[in-house]
């Protein structure tokens, strides 16, 4: 085991939008050392497409953005998070522009977009790959900074706060992690005196999923095991309009197409039938609606998927808009500019995670955390379109303004136990991770998804149980891999979320079940304490 203790002040993990927002405001000042599993640009930040809510057109306000995040949420925000954040917005846009991200502008003002559940046009975006856009520029001012180092290839195991990777709960210190070397096998443990959690969401705790391969909610996982609450869990985002294509499972069909006049349509009937479900708002309903009506479409009519339709728009206005989407399809097969695209729902954004306050400090000293690993009471009951790489951008500011103010008051750390390989061997049997992994994803899909019932949320309790006892067993009998890392989080984030649901007696916002149909008066949060 080697130790990388000596030469950094602040360790980030995470290379996403909050990761390295973080890194980069306290790189003035601190010796930065940022960890990712994987590539620099494997996160979710790297594929976001819409782009990032923001109040920057005269007709809009504050106030309006305010009340459709609160909308969105279904009335579970914390007020005081949600004006925190929107009234940082236009701020965090500035500072990307300075950054270089090229936003598409109309003259001399950003063009913005619009999407489900915004009363405004007001998402700034770089055609239909924002967040490519983001993560080059975040990533190409920190290999700028001579005080942040990146190290990719990286997959965290535990926080070290005083026991060597061993289950407890406890508030004691956060002083780094250890983590796996991807390339040599060898565990390092990396210490130093403020660690920030940017690890992103859990999405591949589902079978169907927009997120990248390593949404694995190792963040959320590291962080209960150490001692942090963890809320919300049950509040999982479901995309309404995922491609639907055999060899291709987890391509995103930006919201920004039904926000540029995109139907969606009974494949055989053409009928239009967000008018049965939300005749108001249609296609422009928040997410869950959305989501629930295909859903309920879907199985009804015993369908594969719906359609969703842009070809009445002209043929030029759809590739300028969405040039990324309209290659990626023709690729396939499909010209959106004249022809549907096949849509589901998949899995897409974590609402809840680890408990932060306003400064992103979680329960531990030592310890905060930024962007969707984290529940900061911005998103509520269901995240509004395009509100997520805000928060990591106002978020990563405010870890790194806390850490700085608090800088005096925090210890240097002490001598770190080295990680105990002593009683673990090479696994023979690697199939039990492919297995298990499977498993998971497949009955959280069926029985923990866009509509629950109490008895499969305790079907899905007991198979949780069951795989528990044999995924600890293979955890404390074999050396660690990537792998094994992520099916033993996943685990953890699915009995996090499953108890969550269970814990729920109401249906709000992305928890919707039909034991308990009807939405509670008083909004409470979901806490786990560990
Ligand atoms: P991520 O960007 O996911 O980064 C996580 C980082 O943590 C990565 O560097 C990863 O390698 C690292 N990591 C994870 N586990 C470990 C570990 N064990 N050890 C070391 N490192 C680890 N939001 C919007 O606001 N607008 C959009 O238009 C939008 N579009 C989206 C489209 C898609 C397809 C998806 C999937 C999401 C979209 N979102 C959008 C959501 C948004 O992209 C994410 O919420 C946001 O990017 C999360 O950023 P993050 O920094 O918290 O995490
Ligand atoms: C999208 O482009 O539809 C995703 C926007 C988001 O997740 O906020």
């Amino acid at each position: 085991m080697s130790s990388h203790s000596e030469n950094y002040d602040v360790l980030v993990i995470g290379s996403g939008a909050a990761g390295l927002t973080t890194a980069l405001a306290l790189a003035e000042h601190r010796r930065v050392l940022v960890l990712a599993k994987g590539s620099l640009d494997g996160g979710s930040t790297a594929w976001a497409q819409g782009g990032i809510a923001a109040v920057l057109d005269q007709g809009d306000t504050f106030e309006e953005h305010i009340r459709d995040t609160m909308i969105a949420g279904a009335g579970l925000n914390n007020r005081a998070t949600v004006e925190y954040v929107v009234g940082n917005a236009p701020r965090s846009i500035d500072r990307l522009r300075e950054l270089g991200v090229p936003f598409n502008a109309e003259g001399s003002a950003l063009h913005l977009t619009r999407e489900g559940g915004h009363s405004h046009r007001r998402i700034v975006h770089v055609n239909d790959a924002t967040g490519w856009a983001v993560q080059e520029a975040l990533l190409k001012a920190a290999r700028a900074s001579p005080n942040i180092t990146l190290l990719p290839g990286r997959s965290c195991i535990d926080l070290i706060n005083g026991r060597n990777a061993q289950r407890f709960s406890g508030a004691g210190t956060v002083w780094g992690v250890y983590a796996l070397d991807e390339a040599t096998g060898r565990v390092e443990a990396h210490v130093a005196r403020a660690t920030v959690l940017a690890a992103g969401g859990a999405g591949r705790v589902y079978q169907f999923s927009t997120a990248p391969r390593g949404a694995t909610g190792d963040g959320i996982a590291m962080a209960w095991r150490a001692g942090c609450r963890v809320s919300n869990m049950e509040m999982m985002q479901f995309h309404p309009t995922c491609l639907y294509h055999l060899d291709v499972k987890n391509f995103l069909i930006t919201e920004a197409v039904r926000g540029e006049g995109g139907r969606l349509l009974h494949p055989e009937t053409g009928h239009r039938f967000m008018a049965d479900y939300d005749p108001q708002r249609l296609e422009l309903a928040p997410r869950d609606v959305v989501a629930r009506a295909i859903d309920d479409q879907i199985k009804r009519f015993g369908l594969d998927y719906v359609h969703l339709d842009i070809s009445h728009q002209p043929a030029d206005f759809v590739r300028s808009h969405f040039p990324t989407i309209h290659e990626k399809l023709c690729s396939l097969g499909i010209d959106m500019t004249t022809q549907p695209i096949p849509v589901v729902p998949a899995q897409h954004y974590t609402c809840g995670g680890v408990e932060v306050d306003l400064a992103a400090r979680t329960d531990l000293p030592g310890l905060w955390a930024a962007g969707e690993c984290t529940q900061s009471g911005l998103h509520g009951a269901n995240r509004l379109a395009s509100n997520s790489l805000l928060e990591c951008f106002v978020f990563g500011e405010a870890a790194a303004r806390d850490i700085l103010a608090s800088w005096d008051q925090l210890a240097a750390p002490p001598a770190i136990r080295p990680w105990d390989e002593s009683r673990v061997t090479d696994s023979d049997e690697e199939v039990v991770i492919k297995q298990n992994w499977t498993e998971i994803r497949r009955f959280m899909w069926n029985y923990v998804g866009i509509v629950r019932t109490t008895k499969r949320l305790e079907r899905a309790a007991n198979r949780i149980r069951l795989l528990g006892q044999e995924i600890e067993d293979y955890y404390g009998s074999f050396r660690v891999t990537t792998d094994l890392i992520e099916l033993r989080n996943l685990h953890q984030c699915a009995e996090l979320i499953v108890r969550s649901a269970l814990q729920r007696k109401e249906s709000r916002g992305l928890h919707f079940t039909r034991d308990y149909p009807d939405t509670q008066p008083v909004a409470r949060d979901t806490v786990l304490i560990p």
